[in-house]
């Protein structure tokens, strides 16, 4: 089996694997949304949304969300979630978190939720992100821890906290960092 970027598999129950009881236990949106640190006026940028495990509740709580996925069934689900109430915040975008279709210095805050290890590079995905931050923008990184967790990619694709750091070096600095029994959340401030 190549050792390249391990995608998420679309074809997969992807509203239960990705919204099911076992991950609201796993990865509670309760607890990582403090971290996250949003303010009422921001704008958040949703790396890989799936499906919407994250957008939805950051909308709650942000002033937008852009949600951005590469395939067109998630969109399909987060487009048929779009009419209910306090969703018309979210707007949704095609396209690849690598090259993101987004202009510099836009937007307040980037989230890579379970995203990080599914990527072919690290380094572009970091670089792109400090592209479309603005100057005071942050960015959240929550990924599966690397070891056995139940649930989750196989452990030879997962990154350390300490790889996500090391790659944002010089244009990132660490402001939080929470390590979790199956994932880990860091928040990084752009320089
Ligand atoms: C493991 S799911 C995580 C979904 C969501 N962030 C969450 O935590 O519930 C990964 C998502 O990222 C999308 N994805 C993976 N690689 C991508 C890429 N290079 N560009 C855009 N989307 C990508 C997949 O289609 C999938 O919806």
């Amino acid at each position: 089996m190549s050792k390249k970027a391990h995608r998420f598999d679309a074809s997969d129950d992807f509203v239960e694997s990705l919204g099911g009881e076992h991950r609201r236990e796993m990865i509670p949106v309760e607890s990582v949304l403090p971290r996250m640190s949003l303010g009422r006026d921001d704008s958040v940028l949703d790396l890989g949304a799936g499906a919407g495990y994250f957008t939805f509740p950051v909308a709650g709580v942000a002033r937008e969300v852009l949600a951005i996925d590469i395939e067109p069934k998630m969109l399909s689900y987060l487009r048929s979630r779009l009419d209910e109430p306090g969703n018309d915040a979210i707007s949704l975008v095609q396209g690849e978190i690598t090259a993101l279709p987004i202009a510099d210095g836009s937007v307040d805050h980037v989230l890579a939720a379970f995203v990080y290890h599914e990527v072919d590079s690290q380094k572009r995905l970091v670089e792109e992100c400090r592209r479309v931050l603005k100057p005071s923008g942050r960015i959240t990184v929550i990924d599966f821890q690397k070891r056995f967790t139940g649930h989750g990619p196989p452990i030879w694709v997962r990154k350390r906290p300490e790889h996500v750091i090391s790659t944002c070096k010089g244009l990132f600095a660490l402001e939080d960092r929470h390590d979790a029994k199956a994932y880990y959340q860091l928040r990084l401030r752009r320089l």
